[in-house]
């Protein structure tokens, strides 16, 4: 066995550009050489440029007519994409000084994604563009390249109005990095690993690497391929070599594992690959790529397997935005909302509806959580106006590519989506676009199947698009589940997309009862989880169909989070600029549903009471108590006198996962539930009490010590609270914020879609009691919050920031 430790140290070098200039607006000679910049603003890359500006009904307002919404006529829509300045011309320009250690090395360029339309520029010189925001690329630059001063790098975007259906973000919202490499070395997304054949005795592997020659002339290359264990001691090693003349070489390699350790979803473990590239018999290259051992099998009638073991997908929908963050990317908050999910139960994503960043990625391989990769949301017939339509032709193979060739060695991924919802499902050449894009995610990746969502499933049936793909995804129809598989017994078949209930974090409406299209003065919607627009049902609806239905591979719900823009159903003319559809709000603070789906998808206890009992204006009158519980059944009690026993009915949609006292009648003082085990016995109670008057906050941090990297986050839950301690339910309190020593305030933000108040704001208003206040790391040190509001005892936060 062989020490990682003693591996030949790395010849490529990644360089992070996270320092840049960024003027928002046209600007002369912006990509020159020679542009005057120092009075432009200094930024740090991953940027968003929207997020902390004050918020805007009239931005990106909209005449339009959403046929996916059902609309008969075009409406003014607002808030469509979040009401924050997005859409416009910036430009981005950093210096970066050449090093001697470069001379006689190539340098790449590499973008993870630049929010949109990006030209690049090196000292003055036209480099390349790619205009698709959620493409990740490189481009090389050593011809343009001074290696004996400073380089300027210089980026103009463009968002353009009525280009998306949801918050884009603006700028270089993701990682950017110089790349320098020897002339002879692994080629960008060069490696491509495969696990043909696996068992819990040994896998066989498949290695495909890709080695550039950029010396012009015939070089020996030997590549060898080590494969390393979680602890860094080498598994197992092999050998190639090879004259190679041209500019490309791609090397075959297989190796076998005995006795491996799987990737599971509950031990996601992770081999790595390094890959040592040899020419003329000196090292010229060290490439890593992460390597999980799994195999994956989709059955029309079982769904979906993991290793061999059968796996119901509970997944979620993401957007890229993080809520009050924007678009930035910020690897702990991605972390974050994905151990929310994970603690739900949820044991998937679909990243709607475009390529992630590859640190979602990365978070999902070492989390064990399955991943559906999306392309695109549009492809030749528009939704918006400067949509994908525009760059369809041109520029769907190449994002496709960019998309496959850069993930497919993630072991989460598990499929491939070539579209959501995409209008070519009512056209007669819709089939022939699937087909192509197919063919190409196919001849990309042979090992993962392609994937659509479509709402009008029926037209995508007649037309020939259903065909197409491998897994046949259905938007909203849990009722045709088992009439679909009678009538096409070779689809395999899932919920691409689910549910898309509406509910407001702590708002409670009457009478309750399912309502589909609900909208109410105040533009919020009700918690008790029962209302959803046209197209839409309850999470109820379809948990029955996916029980009922074996063969459905399982569901993603439309959404984990809240994101920013699509407040449906306020979307025409109203305050409201954030979504409902959230099982957890755009601050990250959950919603009574995550203990909905937590209760159906977790198999950890769960016991949650909703509403809150605060009720003086219904005294006397019917306030419906449910609880959201994977106990079998439960006892309620107000003010001491039981409610009775309310058990799990198969037979009713509701009562068969919730457990509901409809009769209610409010009086002030406390609602406590009882849970009883199988054995009869309690087995865990929760107490809700009628708040007195605001007097207190609470701050809870969810770590209270974090990396000094400049990068890493507090999030800050704060609520108001009475004398005694309760949550005080409706409280909207003004509240201050001041920070101290080694941290910033990053943003705030209280879940509630129509606060206009801005993220970067330092007070804003509790929404229902609660919000939630994001620190980011300075040096190392301390740090403190101190959050305070009028007369209300004040609180400080304090957190520690260390070294690595
Ligand atoms: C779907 C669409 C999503 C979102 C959702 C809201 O039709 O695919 O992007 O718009 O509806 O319910």
């Amino acid at each position: 066995m062989i020490l990682f430790s003693v591996l030949p140290i790395f010849s490529r070098e990644y360089i992070p550009l996270e320092k840049w200039k960024f003027h928002f607006g046209e600007y002369s000679h912006a990509t020159s050489e020679n542009c005057e910049d120092s009075s432009w603003e200094d930024v740090v890359v991953p940027h968003d440029w929207a997020i902390n500006k004050p918020f805007d009904m009239r931005i990106d307002m909209q005449s339009v007519q959403v046929l996916e919404d059902g609309d008969k006529a075009p409406k003014m829509r607002t808030g469509r994409t979040g009401a924050l300045p997005a859409f416009g011309v910036g430009y981005y320009r950093t210096y970066i000084d050449a090093q001697d250690s470069m001379k006689g090395k190539r340098i790449s360029i590499e973008f993870d994604g630049a929010m949109s339309f990006s030209k690049i520029y090196l000292n003055g010189q036209y480099v390349g563009e790619w205009p698709y925001g959620y493409s990740s690329f490189a481009f090389d630059i050593t011809d343009k390249w001074n290696y004996e001063g400073t380089n300027v790098l210089a980026v103009r975007l463009e968002n353009k109005p009525e280009s998306s259906r949801w918050y884009p973000g603006g700028g270089i919202y993701r990682n950017v990095r110089l790349v320098i490499t020897d002339p002879v070395s692994v080629s960008h997304w060069g490696t491509y690993v495969t696990t043909p054949k696996v068992s819990s005795k040994s896998v066989s592997v498949n290695i495909q690497t890709g080695v550039d020659n950029k010396t012009g002339k015939e070089v020996e290359v030997r590549l060898e391929s080590l494969l390393m264990d979680a602890e860094g001691q080498l598994v197992k090693k092999v050998s190639s070599s090879t004259k190679v003349k041209g500019e490309r070489y791609t090397f075959e390699q297989t190796l076998s594992v005995k006795s491996p350790v799987l990737w599971e979803l509950d031990h996601p473990y992770l081999y790595r690959l390094v890959t040592n590239v040899y020419a003329d018999s000196r090292l010229r290259d060290t490439y890593i790529t992460p390597v999980g051992l799994r195999s994956i099998r989709f059955d029309k009638d079982k769904g979906f397997f993991l290793n061999g073991r059968h796996v119901k997908l509970k997944g979620v929908c993401l957007h890229h935005d993080l809520g009050p963050i924007g678009v930035a990317v910020n690897t702990r908050a991605i972390e974050r909302q994905l151990q929310m999910m994970q603690e739900m139960g949820c044991n998937a994503i679909r990243t709607a509806h475009n390529p992630p960043t590859p640190e979602l990625l990365d978070l999902c391989d070492r989390m064990g959580l399955l991943v559906q990769v999306e392309a695109f949301d549009e492809w030749k017939i528009g939704k918006n106006q400067n949509g994908y339509n525009r760059l369809f032709e041109k520029w769907a193979e190449r994002d496709l590519q960019a998309m496959i060739r850069r993930d497919r060695n993630h072991p989460s991924v598990i499929m491939w989506s070539i579209g959501n919802e995409v209008r070519e499902q009512k056209d007669e050449n819709g089939a022939a676009v699937a087909r192509m894009l197919t063919t190409i995610c196919h001849r990309e990746d042979p090992t993962r199947p392609v994937t659509a969502g479509f709402n009008n499933h029926n037209d995508a049936i007649k037309n020939g698009l259903a065909n197409e793909v491998d897994l046949v995804g259905f938007n909203y129809k849990p009722f045709d589940y088992k009439k679909k598989h009678k009538q096409y017994p070779d689809f395999v078949i899932y919920g691409s997309e689910t549910v898309s209930t509406v509910s407001t974090r702590g708002e409670y409406k009457f009478p309750v009862k399912e309502k589909r299209g609900a909208c109410y003065e105040d533009y919020q919607v009700s918690s008790y989880d029962l209302e959803y627009p046209s197209w839409a049902c309850t999470p109820d609806t379809e948990f029955a169909q996916q029980d009922d239905c074996d063969f459905v591979m399982g569901e993603f719900v439309w959404t984990g989070f809240d994101y920013l823009g699509e407040p449906t159903p306020y979307n025409e003319g109203t305050p409201a600029r954030s979504s409902y559809f959230g099982i957890v709000d755009l601050a990250g603070l959950k919603k009574d549903r995550y203990y909905l789906y937590k209760s159906k998808w977790s198999d950890k206890p769960v016991l949650h009471l909703l509403p809150h009992w605060n009720w003086e204006e219904r005294l006397g009158q019917q306030v419906p108590v449910f609880c959201y519980t994977n106990y079998p059944k439960a006892e309620l009690f107000v003010n001491g006198k039981s409610m009775g026993v309310k058990q799990k009915n198969r037979n009713s949609v509701y009562e068969r996962y919730r457990l509901m006292w409809n009769n209610v009648v409010y009086e002030p003082g406390e609602i406590k539930v009882v849970a009883y085990g199988d054995d009869g016995k309690v087995a865990e109670t929760q107490t809700i009490k009628t708040a007195g008057c605001t007097y207190k906050i609470r701050a809870t941090v969810d770590r209270d010590t974090i990396l000094a990297d400049g990068k890493d986050l507090a999030f800050v839950t704060v609520e108001i609270l009475d004398k005694q301690g309760n949550l005080c339910p409706k409280a909207d309190n003004l509240l201050f914020f001041d920070v101290e020593g080694n941290v910033s305030l990053k943003a705030v933000c209280n879940g509630d879609p129509t606060d206009q108040t801005s993220f970067s704001s330092t007070y804003m208003r509790a929404f229902n009691g609660k919000l939630l206040v994001i620190l980011q790391s300075k040096q190392a040190g301390i740090g403190k919050l101190k959050i305070f509001g009028a007369n209300l005892e004040s609180v400080v936060q304090r957190i520690c920031i260390i070294d690595d």
